[in-house]
């Protein structure tokens, strides 16, 4: 396998790199003959301490060298391990530094050829289990210096070669190989660019291997995604063993495809779904593509406005069938068919997973199919942190157990390129998967273009998880943790310090338990927190998140989805008398080059993900701070939101910026907007067809424009998602009558506050606006008046 253009640099510990004796002279030497003859790069490192810090930093090491006889250093007051560990004692006795450097190392890079240098004492003193984590021994002053130099580079060229995993190893090989190319793309290897300016800028733009690697199916030593087959198929399968699958496909069009294969594969026309509710969108389209009989789980939300899990007695048998006993759609010859498919959203938006463990039993009766919807949740099985809250869980299932599914968006929280999903399957007790009636489903969503670079992505993103998924992890769940711990210390110091002061919450615990004792979040230990999942299951008795009626053991909060939340309203749902519009503050965020993930209410989320950095928490904090600062002082508003201020000058000139947080918080106050936003979603509407028959509607053009104001009485034909909160509050086919009128009266007021507020609409899917009479106004299509 031939080598990426990465240099793999070769990282050398050792205390003599300096030192005017003949040891540090032939460490010099070795250097040189490494960077000289062989072509490498070196990094020289001094002591344990830098070393360690290097290798958090850096996962680029082609080899590393440690000497032996590293000096012990007196480590700063406080300081902890690699595994938060405080240093051992530095006097007599201490295990040799480099002993716990080579631990620790292993611990970070887990195939990175570790050699070790040794002195005149040979293997002397050096504990066999040192020697088990590492790949040779250097003899530093028998040997020759090309001798050692040819060691290290042997010992590089076999693990770069072993770095690609096998579908971009050969893409790369292949790219490399500079062939004629006459098949598609036009482009053919990028050479199609240069012939017009704004080619040649987007060839310069991203760089030839871009183009080298975008190949024609045609190309046989790169397999095939449809059949599965050659290098393709062996990544598959790689992948389906590093999630813990039976099988696994690739979807390179996101997980809204890779939840419409999963469902045209096993759900025809009129079968019945048991359907979350809070599903995405694609989980929708799923249904009318497929011709499903819908009934909804229907999950809890808090006081504040925050989506919760589903009650755990929906799960149960006895509800189901009631369910369906009064669904009015389902005729009364298929009452009594099983469940087709079941289809629940892991995590929830917010971060809250299911003990998928507990949730399999309670379905595994009545329904043929189980599907998690693990979108934001690829990570899972990597960190032990969520052991038993994800699809894949290797757990002992019930002979009778159904085929489970997952889709997983690789490309939102791991490596992989935009729309590069994957879906997982676990066959049944009983009922197998057949690779090849499932793939037809597959095929008829894939493209026969492929983008190569989308697979090798998923590929790669697979390998890095073999490889470091657990550290990488436990990296991101720690600083998620620091974080939090952050957020409510800054809160408390300045409480303390100006008294009644105010910032920015967390939705976490106030309190843990650690042991016998309740111990403050901020205080409690990182590495109690990030190695317990107890602290985070939620219950009953620590009820910090406001979903009172929560069953024990049954819901976690995922450390590394962070909600903060804005002053304005209490978990019991008391408006304050002052408060702050999450939307103002994320709008500012915006403003300063910070793009959270979901703003609701009084809160927004943000992701701690694996390309997080300390830095960027640093901003964010500083950002907030400002934020707080401009509020405090009532800054002009068009400090703080230039870009309203300057769309609507005559609304919002010349007012302070917490002016106006708190004349849209009076706003809420007094037209109990997250009331009127409960009652909405707690009702499911009457159906009067399936949403496959109002799509049908849309195909036959027998539909309308109508506006919000003329709706009552009418179907809207398409489903309806406000953001906040992203969840359908009317699916296609159900009908906007008096039961549906908490419905009507909340997107009223939506469209309401929008006049109010210009500048302030968010997203409504299903709803168009229109311009009359100096204002907005909403309409949806529906079914024409016959
Ligand atoms: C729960 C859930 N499922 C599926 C999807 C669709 O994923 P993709 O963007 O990969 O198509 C999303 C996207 O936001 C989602 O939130």
């Amino acid at each position: 396998m031939q080598q990426t253009d990465i240099t793999w640099p070769v990282l050398i510990i050792s205390a003599q790199f300096n030192a005017g004796n003949d040891e540090g002279f032939r460490l010099r030497e070795l250097e040189r003959e490494l960077v000289e003859v062989h072509g490498l790069s070196v990094i020289p490192s001094m002591s344990r301490a830098d070393a360690v810090e290097l290798s958090r930093s850096r996962s680029d090491f082609g080899c590393i060298v440690v000497d032996w006889e590293l000096p012990q250093e007196r480590a700063p007051a406080g300081s902890v391990d690699e595994r938060g560990r405080k240093p051992a004692a530095e006097a007599g006795g201490a295990p040799p530094v480099a002993a716990g450097l080579i631990e620790n190392l292993r611990t970070r890079h887990a195939h990175v050829p570790i050699l070790l240098l040794t002195g005149r004492s040979g293997l002397e003193g050096i504990p066999a289990e040192t020697l088990e984590r590492v790949d040779g021994c250097l003899w530093k002053t028998a040997d020759t210096v090309q001798f050692l130099a040819g060691r290290v580079k042997m010992h590089l060229d076999e693990y770069v070669a072993s770095v690609l995993p096998p579908f971009f190893g050969e893409l790369v090989k292949y790219a490399r190989e500079y062939k004629y190319a006459w098949h598609t793309p036009g482009h053919m290897g990028g050479a199609g660019f240069l012939r017009s300016p704004a080619g040649v800028a987007m060839f310069k733009f991203y760089g030839e291997n871009v183009f080298r690697a975008d190949l024609s199916i045609s190309v046989p030593e790169l397999g095939s995604l449809l059949d599965h087959s050659g290098v393709t198929g062996d990544a598959e399968r790689n992948s389906a063993r590093v999630f813990g699958a039976d099988h696994t496909y690739y979807v390179l069009n996101g997980t809204s495809t890779a939840n419409q294969v999963i469902w045209r594969s096993a759900v025809s026309e009129d079968d019945i779904a048991f359907v979350d509710r809070n599903c995405h969108k694609s989980l929708n389209y799923a249904m009318v593509i497929t011709g499903a009989l819908p009934v909804y789980m229907i999950p809890r939300r808090n006081r504040r406005g925050i989506i919760g899990p589903v009650r755990l007695e929906e799960f149960s048998p006895q509800f189901i069938r009631r369910r369906i006993r009064e669904n009015e759609l389902i005729p009364g010859k298929l009452k009594r068919r099983r469940v087709k498919m079941s289809a629940l959203t892991n995590s929830t938006y917010d971060g809250l997973c299911y003990n998928v463990s507990v949730i399999k039993k309670q379905l595994e009766k009545s329904v043929h199919n189980l599907h998690f919807d693990e979108a934001w949740y690829a990570y899972a099985r990597f960190h032990p942190i969520y052991r038993d809250h994800y699809g894949m869980a290797a757990e002992p299932l019930d002979p009778d157990h159904p085929p489970v599914y997952c889709s997983q968006s690789t490309h939102k929280l791991l490596t992989a390129f935009s729309q590069a999903s994957m879906i997982h399957i676990k066959d049944g007790g009983r009922v197998k998967i057949d690779p090849d009636r499932f793939n037809e489903s597959y095929m008829m969503h894939g493209s026969t273009s492929p983008q190569y670079s989308m697979i090798a992505s998923l590929d790669v993103a697979t390998r890095m998880m073999q490889d470091n998924g657990r550290v990488m992890l436990d990296d991101i769940i720690r600083e998620a943790i620091d974080l939090r711990q952050k957020v409510v210390s800054i809160g408390r110091e300045l409480r303390e310090a100006r008294g009644g002061n105010w910032f920015f919450g967390m939705w976490q615990p106030r309190k843990v338990r650690v042991g016998h004792k309740s111990v403050a979040f901020e205080e409690a230990d990182t590495e109690f927190l990030a190695k317990n999942q107890s602290p985070w299951v939620l219950s009953r008795s620590n009820n910090w998140h406001g979903f009172d009626d929560i069953e024990p053991g049954f819901v976690m909060l995922d450390p590394i989805k962070l909600t903060f939340t804005t002053p304005g309203i209490d978990e019991k749902g008391r408006m304050a008398a002052e408060g702050i519009p999450a939307s103002v503050v994320t709008d500012y965020l915006i403003g300063h080059g910070i793009v959270v993930e979901k703003t609701d209410y009084y809160s927004f989320l943000l992701l701690n993900s694996l390309g997080t950095t300390e830095a960027k928490q640093g901003t964010l904090l500083s950002a907030l701070l400002g934020f707080k600062q401009l509020y405090d002082e009532n800054r002009p508003l068009a400090e703080a939101l230039p870009r309203l201020v300057a769309a609507w000058p005559e609304r919002y000139d010349g007012l302070g910026l917490k002016d106006h947080c708190q004349a849209i918080h009076e706003y809420f106050r007094e037209h109990d907007i997250l009331g009127s936003m409960q009652q909405a979603f707690e009702i499911i509407p009457d159906q009067a067809m399936k949403p496959a028959d109002a799509y049908r509607q849309v195909v036959g053009g027998n539909v309308e424009y109508v506006p919000l104001d003329a709706m009552m009485g009418r179907i809207p034909v398409v489903m309806m998602v406000p953001y906040p909160p992203g969840i359908p509050i009317m699916m296609g086919g159900e009908v906007m009558n008096s039961r549906a009128r908490p419905v009507y009266d909340y997107l009223k007021l939506r469209q309401d506050f929008e006049n109010e507020f210009p500048g302030h609409e968010s997203d409504i899917h299903g709803v168009e606006r229109e311009k009359r009479s100096g204002g907005k106004y909403f309409k949806t299509l529906c079914i024409k008046k016959s």
